[in-house]
């Protein structure tokens, strides 16, 4: 379910077709939460003709005066609308209508007929119909069959349609039948298969940046992108939903269809049209080109999570999936995945693309990154930047703070050559006006226009299925061993971290300006140090019994604990002190490279940032004021800290 809000602008566009639209499924939770206030939506912002009416379907009981009085208490607790209009909500539902029955009564769907003929003549619709499939796809034939016995599916005047929500299939086996059983009802173009992340306007707006912008396209191939990272976390477990999802998993729900969504769009080669096929072609043709792994190479590509105990981000304790209800508590789904593809085409060869998407998550957040090829070294041979040369990226914040930004190098002002990551930033927010939306509106809004391009086909559909097949046969035939392997409102697994070979290619790193604050040494340094410093942030996972510091190794870095616990572990092995969350060690060795005079191990899985003295330098150069006074402060913290910061001055004492 969608918990974050996207921007719609406010648009000068056409209303939509006159139609009807039935919603199968009325009372359930997609309608309230997100259907009505998108259709609400859209009709504040003019984008619905004044022919238009809805028709609510479903088994429980409802008169359409209860049903009104129910959606208006809904749609008043999940709109997102400010200020919301009463006057114009009253006016919007006084055409909502409401039928009680089952998907499987044929005097239901005879009843419907009448009904949707009544409200035609009334309205004005012109034989328009849109049908919307709000419902588990088990009924999506129950409900196309009693359709086509009452001759509802094809009538002779006007168009009929029908959305139809995902999960599309199980694996590719159940999405070939599914679309077998719907294409016995429908023909292609009646049917809009939807996936929401497309309805986001930074989503769509991927085509607008590469093909109408000339500078970026020639720049888009193998020659000059080193990797693609698409990354989509959320803060929440399954919530109410272990039913659907324990038989589902994180590659089912997210990766198959949304991920690959926006892959296919920030891959694809450029359509002949922006026409509907014209699209789906060539993201069909992107998405046929991703390599199908073998098992051996599911197991060094891919890495599984599931989420167990942990906390959440108000400090309270958070249950571990298992012990969520309707999940079973030995479960061997997974919440969590990372996984490495090859494209096999001219554009793409040897450019991996990384996909990783998880709940029970530190952060809510969607983001592609580009991240291009470093500049050669040469030119700079011989000055201190040769070796601060960092590769540039373009970073699409899909949610939240929708936006675009190109981080570059800069020459720091100052007689010699150095460099300093920079970046240059675009926000929706501040470019456009923009009411909070859902996702859904453009869908809906392109659904009642006939526009199919935001709409998967049923080739793109088996196609994305044919890529994580392998990987869902590999996973099910695995223990799940180390499951629990993340502890709620982490960062996920730690072999994640290393799918990207470390060193080389790294995660972006949400870079938190809070983790660089709690350090005692950075106190009173002012917010662009603190933004510089939070940007040199390297995220790390250790899990229980890692070494994250051996003694009498060279420290040259700092480590701030965002999540976990650690011991200080003297030479002998004793175990001296433990610090947890927020504490900071090592400070001293960003000042003076020093033998480390203690162990630092986790004790439980650790989510830590490391700053290198190396950046630090390069920060604290650009701001000579701090440099004595950060000097200060280190020595006075020296002499007064207790417990494991004393170890750590000891260790920088030596
Ligand atoms: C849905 C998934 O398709 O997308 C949910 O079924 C997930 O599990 C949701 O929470 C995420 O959507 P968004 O728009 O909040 O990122």
């Amino acid at each position: 379910m969608i918990q974050n809000a996207f921007i719609i602008p406010k648009v000068k566009d056409l209303p939509s077709d006159p139609c009807l639209m039935v919603i199968f499924g009325a009372s359930g939770d997609l309608t309230k939460r997100l259907l009505l206030p998108s259709l609400f939506n859209l009709y504040c912002d003019g984008l619905l003709p004044d022919a238009f009416a809805i028709l609510g379907m479903a088994i429980d009981e409802f008169s359409n005066e209860s049903f009104r009085e129910k959606i208006s208490r809904d749609v008043h607790k999940y709109s997102r609308r400010d200020p919301f209009d009463d006057a114009a909500w009253a006016r919007f539902c006084a055409n909502i209508h409401y039928q009680q029955g089952s998907f499987d009564d044929g005097a239901a769907f005879n009843q419907l007929q009448q009904t949707l003929a009544t409200l035609d003549s009334r309205y004005g619709t012109g034989g328009n119909i849109l049908f919307y499939m709000a419902t588990p796809p088990t009924v999506f034939s129950m409900i196309s069959s009693g359709l086509q016995a009452v001759g509802l599916h094809n009538g002779q005047q006007g168009w009929r349609r029908i959305i139809v929500e995902k999960p599309f299939g199980s694996d590719l086996p159940s999405a070939q039948s599914l679309n077998r059983e719907i294409l016995t009802y429908w023909r292609e173009d009646q049917i809009y298969r939807i996936d929401h992340y497309l309805g986001k306007e930074p989503v769509q707006n991927l085509i607008a940046f590469r093909f109408a912008n000339g500078m970026f396209e020639p720049l888009w191939n193998r020659t000059h992108i080193d990797h693609i990272q698409i990354t989509s976390t959320e803060q929440v477990g399954v919530e109410w939903r272990g039913n659907y999802y324990d038989k589902s998993g994180v590659v089912r729900d997210m990766l198959q269809n949304h991920l690959f969504q926006m892959m296919a769009y920030l891959c694809m080669e450029p359509p002949t049209s922006f026409e509907s096929e014209a699209v789906r072609n060539e993201k069909y043709k992107l998405l046929s080109a991703v390599r199908i792994m073998k098992p051996d190479e599911v197991q060094r590509n891919t890495v599984r999570g599931q989420y167990g105990e942990g906390t959440n981000l108000d400090g309270t304790p958070a249950k571990g999936y298992r012990q969520e209800v309707h999940v079973d508590p030995d479960s061997n789904t997974e919440t969590f995945a990372a996984i490495k593809l090859r494209i096999d085409n001219w554009r793409w060869h040897g450019v991996p693309v990384y996909l990783r998407s998880g709940k029970g998550l530190k952060t809510k957040s969607t983001e592609i990154v580009v991240q291009f090829r470093r500049a050669p070294e040469f030119t700079f041979r011989g000055t201190p930047a040769a070796d601060q040369l960092e590769a540039n990226q373009l970073i699409f914040h899909i949610q939240p703070n929708e936006g675009i930004e190109l981080r570059f190098l800069a020459k720091r002002p100052g007689p010699s050559m150095h460099m300093r990551k920079v970046n240059m930033h675009f926000e929706y927010e501040e470019a456009f006006e923009a009411q909070p939306g859902t996702g859904y509106e453009t869908m809906l809004y392109d659904c009642m226009r006939g526009d199919a391009s935001l709409f998967s086909r049923s080739d793109l559909v088996e196609t994305s299925w044919r890529i994580v097949q392998p990987i869902l046969d590999e996973w099910s035939k695995e223990k799940a061993g180390d499951f629990p392997n993340y502890p709620f409102g982490s960062w996920g697994p730690k072999a994640a971290f290393d799918l990207p070979q470390p060193g080389h290619r790294r995660w972006l790193a949400r870079s938190s300006r809070k983790a660089v604050e709690q350090v005692p040494m950075f106190e009173g340094c002012g917010k662009s140090m603190l933004n510089d410093l939070a940007m040199m942030l390297k995220p790390r996972v250790f899990n229980a019994g890692d070494e994250i510091v051996s003694y009498g190794s060279l420290g040259s870095e700092l480590f701030i604990i965002d999540k976990g616990q650690v011991e200080v572990v003297d030479k002998n092995g004793w175990v001296k002190a433990e610090i947890d969350d927020g504490k900071v060690f090592g400070e001293l060795s960003l000042l003076v490279t020093k033998k480390r005079l203690a162990s630092m191990r986790a004790k439980t899985y650790c989510s830590i940032y490391t700053l290198d003295k190396r950046d630090f330098n390069m920060v604290l150069k650009d701001r000579p004021d701090f440099a004595e006074r950060i000097m200060q402060v280190a020595r006075e913290r020296y002499d007064t800290i207790v417990s494991a910061d004393d170890l750590m001055a000891d260790e920088a004492e030596s």
